[in-house]
């Protein structure tokens, strides 16, 4: 742990939630630079999960007295994990820890690696929430994007959540595909909305290092054409009853991601599994730690449980803090409370007072009574917001 002067938080700890990383996936889509590992032969699922709990083990101080509001099995593929193993982790978990009368646990899954019986089973054990990479609704699009599942899986796969008892269904769509023209993408969005998922996540494709696609462009549509498909499909999504409340996130008939909601507010989150993040206030002794685990699968079962699994942590100093809090926060399209920095950074007001300001005279922010909201320019330029606080 690097020596930094501890900052002075307040007593209250913030809202706890818990990330599961499950890291493999059937084949790994060119534009993806996530944690993700083909499955090969076949998952070691049994052998994971006993990893998991293990790792869950050495965090169980920080739980004490701490219920959690959510849980979210990421990845990879989560669908590829049968529910008998699942079962065993939120077994071990109900011993140990504390849940939230009303947590959110949500699960992702790929239309190409997944079945309503599944879903059923996953729903049984109290999973409560389906995250469907839906991607795209036209063939060609899911082609061009290496995806393992055509539109029609897709839309089965929504139509068996539904029959499997979910109520609460995102799905995740992309746009600014290879190829992609502004009338494509609408129709694209249109198709997504005509499946009537409660909460709907629309990114636009970003081209990362390290994978396929950077090596290999695509040729994309240029930032005129991206912009012109974002305003349209924002203003359809209003008009269908879709409320942004995100920069990429959009809440119908289910409600906002609890779990993603405590992120972007700056909550505590223990993450456990291959490369998982996790954040976690120590109100007691004024401190913030950032812990990263190791990212191959293999070696971080091998290291689950001992204090090797997890291969970096650290306590991000004051500057940076404010920095995290804003690339978070500044998300969110309804803003925060100006409070809310102070509570989850320990930074004094003054300190907050001064940040607020630079960004309001460069139009990036209003600051109105105690409400902090980006502006539409803060929004679209959140970068240049983000490059004020930089430490
Ligand atoms: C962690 S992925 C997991 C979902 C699941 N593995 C799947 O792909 O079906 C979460 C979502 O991030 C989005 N995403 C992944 N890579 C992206 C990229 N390069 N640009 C924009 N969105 C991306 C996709 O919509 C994806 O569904
Ligand atoms: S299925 Fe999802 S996590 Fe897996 S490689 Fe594709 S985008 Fe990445």
């Amino acid at each position: 742990v690097s020596a930094v002067p501890a900052v002075s938080l307040p007593c209250a700890s913030p809202p706890l939630s818990l990330y599961v990383h499950l890291p493999w996936c059937l084949r790994k889509c060119p534009y993806c630079d996530f944690n993700s590992h083909e499955a090969g032969d076949g998952i070691p699922d049994g052998a994971y999960i006993e990893a998991l709990s293990r790792d869950l083990d050495r965090e169980l101080p920080a739980l004490a007295g701490r219920p959690l509001i959510s849980i979210f099995f990421g990845g990879g593929t989560p669908s590829l994990f049968p529910a008998p193993a699942l079962e065993r982790f939120l077994d071990h978990l109900a011993r140990h820890a504390q849940l939230d009368a009303n947590a959110e646990i949500t699960l992702e899954a790929n239309p190409g690696a997944a079945d309503t019986a599944r879903f059923r089973d996953y729903r049984a054990l109290g999973i409560n929430r389906l995250s469907i990479g839906v991607q795209s609704l036209e063939d060609a699009n899911l082609r061009a994007l290496g995806r393992i599942h055509d539109a029609g899986q897709a839309r089965a796969a929504v139509r068996g959540a539904r029959a499997a008892g979910f109520d609460n269904i995102n799905i995740d769509m992309m746009y600014g595909l290879p190829g992609q023209q502004v009338r494509g993408a609408v129709a694209d969005l249109e198709a997504a909305i005509a499946l009537e998922p409660g909460h709907l996540s629309w990114y636009q494709l970003t081209i990362e290092p390290n994978t396929v696609f950077f090596s290999r462009p695509p040729s994309l549509p240029d930032d005129d054409a991206g912009w012109e498909i974002a305003q349209a499909g924002e203003t359809l999504l209003e008009e269908c009853g879709y409320a942004r409340y995100e920069i990429s996130a959009y809440a119908g008939s289910a409600p906002r991601c609890r779990h993603n909601v405590n992120y972007w507010e700056f909550g505590d989150y223990i993450g456990i599994g291959a490369g998982a993040h996790g954040k976690l206030t120590d109100a007691r002794h004024g401190t913030i730690t950032r812990t990263v685990r190791h990212r191959i699968p293999q070696r971080y079962m091998e290291r689950a449980g001992t204090a090797d699994a997890v291969v970096e942590r650290r306590r991000p100093a004051a500057d940076e803090l404010l920095f995290e809090f804003m690339l978070n926060a500044c998300r969110l399209t309804n803003g925060f409370q100006a409070d809310l920095i102070g509570e989850r950074t320990g930074l004094p007001p003054e300190r907050i007072g001064r940040a607020l300001e630079t960004a309001r005279a460069r139009g990036f922010l209003s600051a109105v009574g105690g409400d902090v909201v980006p502006t539409a320019t803060g929004l679209r330029y959140l970068n240049e917001l983000l490059q004020l606080y930089l430490p």
